[in-house]
């Protein structure tokens, strides 16, 4: 703050507090003249109201000289005058800092705790999920959802079941969380044309134990998805985490299991893009999410 401005507030509140004085001493010293019978002689309402005259309570005088002395001692001790700090030396910025450096001593804390565990003890402990739950929510419900259990739109996974499109080891997902990951699925609509994308499309719709009316159809694109699918996804439709190409048969869908959702992933390809957090995660908050991702797979219930 320039000296000018402090001097112009050092100003304005040191005039408040003198007239408050002045109104004061003023107040408990004005007379007001009465007639005999103790009204002021102004009548309202054609003579029903008549003006009378009362003295100041004393509740309210002591109450009043509490305030100004309390306001008095305040600005002598806070900052309140200007650029004068106070004689405690108080700031919110000093208190700001010492409620961070207070959050950033417990924070240690946990990253030791993170650093010393293995995946599986954190995936129990209390005080390392809830800490999970809000790197979660800040970084990775906004495609994952806020229950971790995906998003067809987007194809974000569904992070609470046991399947992995890239591998479900603890290395494996750490990798995904690091270095981020990209489906990289053809467009195959122009290869196929309309019948071959019906035939491959019926085809894949059985293999997770759905049953077909058209087994003329399942059995050309079975024929088919060996020769234009297997070497992604393989021979039985397991996946290949190796590509990230998806298990087809686990009734688990990154985009929907629905006949024109499997007919749009043949037609026009797919192609998931999973952010890397390696510059914007700490070590430890990835290992904080692996452990998260694991305590809700686990009974199926969704986020902890
Ligand atoms: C911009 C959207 C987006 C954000 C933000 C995001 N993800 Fe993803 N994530 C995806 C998509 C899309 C995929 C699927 C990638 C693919 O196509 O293979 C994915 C894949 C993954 C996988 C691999 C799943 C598997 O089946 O192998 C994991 C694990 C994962 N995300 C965890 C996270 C975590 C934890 C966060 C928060 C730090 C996060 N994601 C933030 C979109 C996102
Ligand atoms: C070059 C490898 C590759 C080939 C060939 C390939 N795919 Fe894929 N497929 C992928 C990958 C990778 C993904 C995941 C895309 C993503 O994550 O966005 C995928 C995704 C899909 C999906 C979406 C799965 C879901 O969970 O929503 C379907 C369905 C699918 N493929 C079917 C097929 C069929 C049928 C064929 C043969 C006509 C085929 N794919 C050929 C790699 C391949």
């Amino acid at each position: 703050m320039s000296s000018f401005w402090s001097g112009w507030v050092i100003f304005f509140a040191t005039l408040n507090i003198v007239l408050v004085v002045f109104l004061f001493i003023f107040a408990l010293r004005v007379r007001i003249p009465v007639d005999e019978d103790g009204n002021t002689g102004h009548i309202w309402a054609h003579g029903a109201l008549r003006e009378g005259v009362r003295r100041l309570p004393m509740w309210w005088i002591l109450m009043s000289i509490g305030l100004l002395v309390f306001s008095l001692i305040y600005l002598v001790l806070y900052p309140g005058l200007g650029a004068y700090e106070g004689t405690l030396g108080w700031s919110s910025t000093k208190q700001v800092e010492q409620a961070m450096e207070r959050n950033d001593a417990k924070l240690v804390d946990l990253q030791e705790f993170v650093r010393k565990k293995p995946i599986s003890a954190l995936a129990e402990d209390p005080g390392v999920l809830r800490a999970a739950g809000v790197v979660y929510d800040e970084n990775c419900a906004a495609c994952h959802g806020a229950q971790g259990k995906g998003n067809v739109t987007l194809g974000a996974p569904d992070l609470t079941d046991d399947n992995w499109s890239w591998g479900g080891s603890d290395d494996a997902i750490r990798t995904s969380l690091l270095q981020g990951r990209r489906g990289a699925m053809p467009a195959l609509g122009d290869a196929l044309g309309d019948e071959g994308v019906r035939q491959i499309t019926t085809y894949v719709y059985t293999l997770n134990g759905r049953s077909t009316s058209r087994q003329d159809l399942a059995r050309k694109g079975a024929e088919r998805y060996q020769q234009l699918c297997a070497s992604c996804h393989g021979p039985q439709g397991k996946g290949n985490p190796a590509l990230g190409a998806p298990d087809l048969t686990d009734d688990s869908w990154l985009y929907g299991g629905d006949r024109a959702d499997i007919a749009h992933a043949i037609r026009h390809g797919r192609q998931g893009v999973m952010p890397a957090w390696e510059a914007r995660l700490s070590a430890e908050e990835i290992e904080m999410l692996i452990a998260w991702m694991r305590a809700a797979g686990g009974d199926g219930n969704g986020a902890p």
